[in-house]
């Protein structure tokens, strides 16, 4: 815990994009699971950041990511599975709003 928190602070530092691991605080926190939260980090990590640099959850507000998502799933070729779990991903860290 400790160490991602510092590690957080050093990707923060150097200006890129911030994308937090998952723990078991953040599953319960959104009722998912853990597993779910990761895999959407790792798909999105390896499908949206070829043309742009890999997408933050603060970039936008959870209510916006399904609709955020849904526009770039055609570019990156990914299943109805991939796409609900980038969303949850990214929702769970956006802002609650
Ligand atoms: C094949 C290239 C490509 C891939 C793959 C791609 N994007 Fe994009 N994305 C773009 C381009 C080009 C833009 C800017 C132009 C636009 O908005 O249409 C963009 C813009 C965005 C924006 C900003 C839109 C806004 O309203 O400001 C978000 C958010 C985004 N992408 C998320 C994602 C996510 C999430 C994925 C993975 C599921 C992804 N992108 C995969 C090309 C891509």
């Amino acid at each position: 815990m400790i160490r991602a928190a510092a590690l957080l602070t050093l990707v923060a530092a150097c200006g890129r994009p911030w994308v937090p691991v998952a723990t078991e605080a953040d599953a319960a926190r959104t009722n998912t699971a853990l597993g779910d939260l990761q895999r959407g980090r790792e798909l999105l990590i390896g499908n949206c950041s070829g043309c742009h640099l890999t997408p933050s959850p603060r970039d936008h507000r959870a209510a916006d990511w399904p609709n955020e998502v849904a526009e770039m799933r055609e570019r990156s070729k990914l299943t109805a599975d991939e796409v609900a779990l980038i969303t949850q991903y990214l929702t769970a860290f956006a802002d609650q709003r």
